[in-house]
């Protein structure tokens, strides 16, 4: 029952493209607009910590590249591009080299699906193709593939193909394999990128790198997964962590926690009990950091470019007994140019770089190219998914099945005058609305999922309006067990929106989210608490409120002359086997099958909400 979509649909994200003209302006006037949000940002108070190597790490940016842009708090604080970002690494590694360390950059994958600039291209293109053209300029010194990269074989073939050779044995999937025509024309089967990676640094320490990806098996045909605890067995594993490195660093698309990392730690230390291990890993969205043992470091950094995580770790002196705990730091930087620039001791002025400024214009050529800022609408305030209760006049969901998908289906539709009930999943809305222009980036980032509209005819009233409700109970101990099941399977296919929703739930009630929101001196962001030692996050902030949401949503029952009024029964492709058993369990009058299952219109779920902006938003 799951498909891609789903999957897919629940990676939250938004990102509005400037609407800027690419003028010679252009980018002066794009972070005027970006330094002036609604209220200034305040810098954060604390320098990093540096140590003997030191590591920038970013995952899953899903082509959060141009930042953040609307003013709705906490949206500001993610306001960085990709452009701030490769000024900001530039001053770093300055910094590293007065210091004299080590300064490495890191990414965990997920670099498709998410905005216009990876979603937004026009037919016949590949997803994230252009995107990553500049991710490409960065110095990264190791990349790992995430899930997002394998969805559709197009777009793992052009990772293959086009991306990792510019990243010349940098660009690791070690578990993961792609198959396709060499240039004899023999069907062969080869690492993505490569397997591992040896390296020295600039101070001359010898590096062993992994690029690991979880068990995920939402992959494309013709690419290959190999589970995590098969991939330690295989020699040339054991072949490439023998020699002893100064420090290791694993980096993958598997959460630091509740996921497969201690294999690979454990496999390591099998061999290695004392030698450093630096793990940094991604997928769950979070921010979050752990001790496997006293002399290595996890670190998971967030997601969709709203956080850089900067990693520290004090190696032994020379000579020294290497037995003791090493000392580590890890922080959590909200990416906008108040953080970068107070981290490189620099100001507006003396901040961006020539590579940097070239970076951001051409994402914002990209922007253009792709009609990012056609505006369908504005919107007049907020609708978000977590933080207003469901159903609400300030929820995404409230605002999606109440009124945009109602108005959208109605447009040229011959049955638009005949009763209905509209049900969708609420996992079919990915990001955040904020108040303003709504263009054709917000809806790539809102409501991705091109999925269709299909209806019942005829189900009386009383009928189609207990299957919402049955849709959604979770009262019996065997849904329950249905549920964790499909949560299971839903997580190896890729969605993640379950624990990223969790961590926001247990950061606003830890944290007594009402009270510490009324402190007027914290602003609204992450508020991490994770296992490593000390404070993580670089700008303290209040937790953002936070309300659980059904897994069903619906439309507002129409009022009808009698119970037994037949009406509409509507409902996405996506959750039609399901509603389908749902109806065979509300009524037993009739047995529902696929043959009573018609289309309702030609418009997709993905273009509900431009429909409606058009219409109820100009
Ligand atoms: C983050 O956003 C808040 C508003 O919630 C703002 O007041 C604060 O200055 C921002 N912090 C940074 C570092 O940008
Ligand atoms: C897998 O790739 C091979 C080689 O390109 C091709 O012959 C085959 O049709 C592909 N399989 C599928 C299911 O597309
Ligand atoms: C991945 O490709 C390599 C190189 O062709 C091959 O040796 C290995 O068996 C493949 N692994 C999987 C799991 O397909
Ligand atoms: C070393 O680190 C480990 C894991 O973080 C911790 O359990 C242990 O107490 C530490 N030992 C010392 C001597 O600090
Ligand atoms: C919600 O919106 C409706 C329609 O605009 C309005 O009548 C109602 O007062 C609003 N409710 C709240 C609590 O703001
Ligand atoms: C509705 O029909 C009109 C006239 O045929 C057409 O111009 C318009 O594009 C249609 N609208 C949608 C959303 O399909
Ligand atoms: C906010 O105010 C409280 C109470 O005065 C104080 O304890 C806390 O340190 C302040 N926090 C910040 C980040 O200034
Ligand atoms: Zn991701
Ligand atoms: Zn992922």
């Amino acid at each position: 029952m799951l498909t891609v979509n789903l999957v897919l649909g629940f990676l939250g994200a938004l990102a509005a493209v400037s609407a800027c003209p690419d003028g010679p302006d252009g980018h002066t006037h794009d972070h005027a607009k970006r330094a002036v949000p609604s209220s200034p940002l305040t810098p954060p108070t604390r320098p990093l910590v540096w140590g003997d190597v030191n590591v920038i790490h970013t995952t899953d940016s899903h082509g959060w590249l141009l930042g953040h842009q609307k003013t709705s708090f906490p949206e500001p604080n993610y306001s960085g591009d990709l452009g701030d970002f490769a000024s900001f690494v530039t001053h770093m590694k300055q910094i590293a080299i007065e210091r004299d360390v080590d300064l490495l950059l890191v990414d965990s994958g997920d670099l498709h699906d998410g905005t216009g600039l990876t979603d937004g291209f026009p037919a016949g293109g590949i997803d994230a193709h252009d995107a990553n053209q500049f991710i490409k300029q960065l110095p990264y010194d190791i990349m790992a593939i995430g899930n997002h990269e394998l969805y559709i074989y197009a777009n793992a073939l052009d990772m293959h193909t086009n991306f990792a050779p510019a990243f010349k044995g940098r660009y690791l999937s070690s578990n993961v394999n792609i198959t396709l025509l060499n240039n004899k024309n023999q069907v062969v089967t080869v690492p993505v990128g490569d397997r591992f990676a040896k390296f020295t640094t600039r101070k001359g320490r010898k590096v062993t790198s992994l690029g690991v990806l979880y068990d995920f098996t939402g992959n494309d045909h013709n690419t290959t997964v190999q589970k995590v605890e098969d991939m330690v067995k295989e020699k040339w594993f054991a072949d490439a962590i023998k020699e002893e490195p100064d420090f290791f660093l694993l980096v993958g698309h598997m959460p630091v926690a509740r996921d497969n990392w201690p294999l690979v730690f454990n496999a390591v230390r099998a061999v290695h009990p004392l030698t450093p291990i630096l793990i940094l890993g991604g997928h769950t969205h979070i921010r979050d950091c752990l001790q496997l043992d006293g002399r290595s470091i996890s670190l998971e950094s967030g997601r969709y470019m709203e956080t850089i995580g900067f990693l520290s770790a004090n190696l032994d002196k020379k000579g020294s007994h290497k037995t003791g705990n090493l000392t580590f730091n890890r922080r959590y930087l909200d990416p906008n140019r108040v953080t970068f620039e107070f981290h490189t001791k620099r100001i507006s002025f003396n901040f961006d770089t020539l590579e940097g400024k070239s970076i951001t214009q051409g994402l914002n050529k990209l922007a253009k190219k792709f009609d990012l800022s056609f505006q369908f609408g504005t919107a007049p305030h907020d609708f978000t998914i977590n933080q207003a209760p469901y159903p609400s006049n300030n929820s995404l969901l409230t605002l999606f099945i109440e009124d945009a998908v109602p108005v959208a289906l109605a447009i040229n539709n011959t049955r638009a005058s005949i009763p209905n009930i509209m049900i969708t999943n609420s996992g079919s809305q990915r990001f955040d609305i904020y108040a303003g222009a709504f263009t054709k980036n917000d809806q790539l980032t809102a409501s991705p999922f091109a999925d269709s509209f299909l209806f019942i005819p005829g189900v009386p009233f009383n009928v189609a309006n207990q299957v919402l409700p049955a849709l959604n109970n979770a009262g019996a101990n065997e849904r329950r067990a249905m549920l964790e099941e499909r949560e299971q399977h839903n997580y190896g296919r890729g969605y993640v929106e379950t624990e990223y929703r969790r961590w926001l739930e247990e950061m606003d009630r830890r944290n007594d989210g009402v009270a510490r929101r009324a402190a007027a001196n914290l602003t609204l962001g992450y508020v991490t608490n994770d296992a490593c030692p000390g404070v993580g996050d670089d700008v303290l902030h209040a937790p953002l409120p936070f309300f659980s949401v059904p897994d069903f949503i619906g439309s507002v029952p129409p009022t009808v002359a009698t119970p037994d009024t037949p009406i509409d029964l509507v409902f996405v492709d996506f959750i039609s086997t399901q509603l389908l058993q749902i109806l065979n369990t509300v009524q037993t009058a009739k047995l529902y099958s696929n043959a009573d299952v018609q289309s309702y219109s030609p418009i997709l779920a993905n273009a509900a909400l431009g429909l409606f902006a058009q219409s109820a938003w100009n």
